[in-house]
């Protein structure tokens, strides 16, 4: 009788550990990519002070912590919701959802806004219009009163794949593109980059607006140096900040590879003017940020580290300030007078490193 007693406990023993175990089997299992996401740190600061050191690392081995770390963007960026609006601190808004598109066709021109150093809605990141999309293009500059676009790609294609440019090409050429009328008042060529000026306008309001071109970048043979798109990036800035109105377009073909790319630098290059060498940056998290609000977001790996790299010539250059200042302020102790040297007023800008 005992026995029996022993074997049936068992039995319900033995059965209660395997219900439990059931229990625990059918509880929803994540799956892997999720679960390893989790693990993925989103937080990546460096000191600016040793970013160079921490460059360095990154470079080590033919980039391969660069590599990981591009590759855990990537994977970070599959679990975005996209498609839908993310519930996060920047707001989304679909800059195409306000316009309509051209009806003939079935083009749709896309265009978001994304988060700046000094405003939520800085820029306006676009792909480069299409013969079909170019009054869409204008109408969005206008509605959103923006003052400086900035090409990156450099011509847009034509339907027979002819270069075509969505501005009047000769001077003081008037051009209507969807209600708006366009005027080319001035093309300065500088060495890298091209800047141009135009009147637009609809009605009687009129506005000016500055129009940069980058020549080469998006060419993969172009001898574009890191020192050059920092420039590029530099004098965009000072007229940016000369308009002190948001927000700028910016554009490349697809509106997210070097739009990107672009667009973290012109937001740490200003970090990095305004925080002291002590403090951190952390430009993972930010392009995390950006692609949380327009999917692709810097492309490429060599996007990626071309950002680091670009980042070290500013950096390198506020430590080389930093250092001439201290000379500076023991010279003017030593004469005792307050000597602030002038700004370089050229537009050209090249020597950083
Ligand atoms: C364009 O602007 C530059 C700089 O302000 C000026 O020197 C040049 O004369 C202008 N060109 C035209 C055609 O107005």
């Amino acid at each position: 009788m005992l026995v029996i007693a022993l074997i049936l406990g068992a039995v319900f023993f033995v059965h209660r550990r395997r219900k439990q175990r059931g229990h625990k089997e059918t509880r929803p299992v994540l799956p892997d990519t999720l679960e390893e996401t989790e693990t993925i740190k989103t937080r990546r600061p460096i000191l600016i002070r040793t970013f160079r050191r921490t460059l360095l690392q990154l470079h080590r081995d033919s980039d391969l912590l660069f590599r990981a770390e591009f590759q855990d963007l990537q994977k970070l960026s599959a679990r975005l919701p996209h498609g839908e609006k993310p519930v996060d601190e920047l707001p989304y808004v679909n800059v195409d959802g306000k316009l309509h598109s051209d009806s003939e066709t079935m083009d749709v021109f896309k265009a978001n806004y994304i988060q700046g150093y000094n405003s939520v809605r800085e820029y306006i990141a676009a792909q480069s219009p299409m013969p079909s999309t170019v009054p869409d293009f204008w109408r969005m500059v206008w509605e959103h009163k923006c003052k400086v676009i900035v090409m990156l790609s450099d011509h847009t294609k034509g339907v027979k794949g002819k270069e075509k440019s969505y501005w009047p090409k000769n001077l003081d050429e008037s051009v209507e593109y969807g209600g708006v009328v366009v005027k080319t008042t001035n093309v300065s060529l500088f060495n890298k980059y091209t800047m141009r000026k135009f009147q637009i306008s609809m009605g009687s309001d009129t506005r000016q607006l500055t129009h940069f071109s980058l020549q080469g970048w998006t060419d993969a043979k172009a001898d574009l140096t890191v020192d050059d798109v920092v420039g590029f990036v530099q004098i965009v800035r000072q007229e940016a900040t000369l308009t002190n109105s948001w927000p700028f377009v910016i554009h490349c073909s697809a509106g997210v590879g070097h739009t990107g790319t672009f667009i973290t630098l012109d937001y740490f290059t200003q970090y990095v003017d305004k925080h002291s060498l002590d403090e951190n940056m952390d430009v993972f998290s930010y392009v995390m940020k950006m692609r949380e609000n327009c999917p692709g977001m810097v492309q490429m790996e060599t996007q990626y580290i071309f950002i680091f790299d670009a980042l070290m010539a500013v950096i390198q250059k506020k430590m080389t300030e930093e250092q001439e200042g201290l000379y500076e302020r023991i010279e003017e102790s030593e004469e005792g007078r307050n000597h602030i040297a002038p700004l370089e007023e050229t537009p050209h800008y090249y020597s950083i490193m």
